[in-house]
């Protein structure tokens, strides 16, 4: 199953994983507005006291301007998203923005950040979903976006993983775990987020992606402190599967009784198996490419870095390469990943 959804990805992705995602008709969405965690922040944490923020080498060593914040060597998942909808720059972060960039798209993620409030308090700084959806409010108020357009963007949103590694996974300082077994914390998520989707609607959000967590029990990271440091962290994975599962009904039901809502479903959790991403090629996914510390996740700065970052599914201990990024974006926009629409009938009228 797992196998036979990443060797179509293969397919589709195989001639141009490595090229500029290559665009045949125009800008194909008005605006295009993201939220959500480290995987799709581009520079909002950089001005934060946090200790979620890469805006150093060698991130974004692959990255046109250099390091930016981009958890990443280069591109994000987003940004390819919006290559492939025929955007001619990438996305701006709303800390980097200027006002009236709120009528093209604004970018809000920030790494660290999740659906409840105290996730990754240990970090410092970071920008919950409900904070996210706030600055959104004030950016396009300020710049009098009319609803009109809002309608016709698309939103994309990647949150939920950090609630899990930041802190239901890490029991100090976090008492969720002790507080709730894995399905009542999925579904006190899923209230958080159902709420969050509302506020968003209320703003004129109608075409949302949402991003499911991945297999977040077989990064690095979790393999070493969740799977005994050599397969997957099961427990982890059971438990956002138990998210993911929940996230799908959201979208369903959104799709089914919200005026005007058309939702979609991004599924990372098959499409982000490290077993079938060595099959379509990557040879190295049980560590990051970077140079990181013991006891640490993030790159140490301005050190060596892996030959062939193609090669590699992770670039530090949780964050993916770009060539990793690439699939998700080619699968979602195409649909392999999606359910029910693919991201580019999202933005078809
Ligand atoms: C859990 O931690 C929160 C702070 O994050 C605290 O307010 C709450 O009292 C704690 N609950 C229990 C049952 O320990
Ligand atoms: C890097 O790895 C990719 C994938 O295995 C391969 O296609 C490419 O030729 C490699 N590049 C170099 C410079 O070895």
């Amino acid at each position: 199953m797992v196998e036979g959804t990443l060797a179509k990805a293969f397919r589709v992705v195989a001639a141009t994983v490595f090229a500029t995602a290559t665009v045949v008709y125009g800008q194909q969405a008005p605006c295009y507005f993201i939220f959500g965690d480290s995987t799709f922040d581009s520079g909002n944490n950089n001005n934060l006291q946090s200790k979620a923020k890469v805006n150093f080498p060698p991130y974004g060593i692959d990255f046109p301007q250099g390091p930016t914040g981009r958890f990443t060597n280069g591109r994000t998942i987003p940004d390819l998203i919006g290559e492939l909808l025929g955007f001619k720059d990438f996305i701006p972060s709303f800390a980097g923005a200027s006002p009236e960039q709120a009528h093209t798209g604004m970018n809000y993620a920030s790494g660290g950040g999740g659906l409840r409030e105290e996730t990754s308090e240990h970090l410092g700084g970071r920008i919950s979903l409900r904070n996210q959806i706030l600055n959104h409010k004030k950016a396009i108020k300020k710049a009098k976006v009319p609803t009109q357009r809002l309608e016709q963007c698309l939103y994309a949103i990647n949150i939920g993983s950090n609630d899990y590694i930041n802190n239901y996974f890490m029991s100090e300082p976090y008492n969720t775990s002790r507080r709730f077994r894995p399905s009542q914390y999925a579904y006190s998520l899923i209230i958080l987020y159902r709420a969050q989707l509302k506020s968003l609607h209320r703003l004129g959000a109608r075409k949302v992606a949402l991003f499911s967590i991945s297999q977040i029990g077989c990064t690095p990271k979790m393999i070493a402190s969740h799977g005994g440091g050599k397969g997957c962290g099961k427990e982890v994975n059971d438990a956002v599967a138990i998210f993911n599962k929940n996230l799908l009904d959201l979208v369903n039901d959104f799709n089914r009784k919200v005026k005007g809502a058309k939702f979609t479903y991004v599924d990372l959790f098959c499409g982000g198996d490290p077993l079938g991403y060595r099959r379509l090629g990557f040879k190295v996914g049980d560590k990051g490419c970077c140079t990181i510390a013991p006891g640490e996740e993030l790159c140490t700065p301005n050190q060596p870095v892996c030959a062939n970052r193609s090669e590699y599914i992770f670039w530090d201990d949780i964050h993916s390469t770009e060539a990793t990024n690439m699939i998700v974006a080619k699968g979602s926009f195409e649909g392999i990943l999606t359910k029910p629409y693919s991201i580019s009938q999202l933005v078809k009228e």
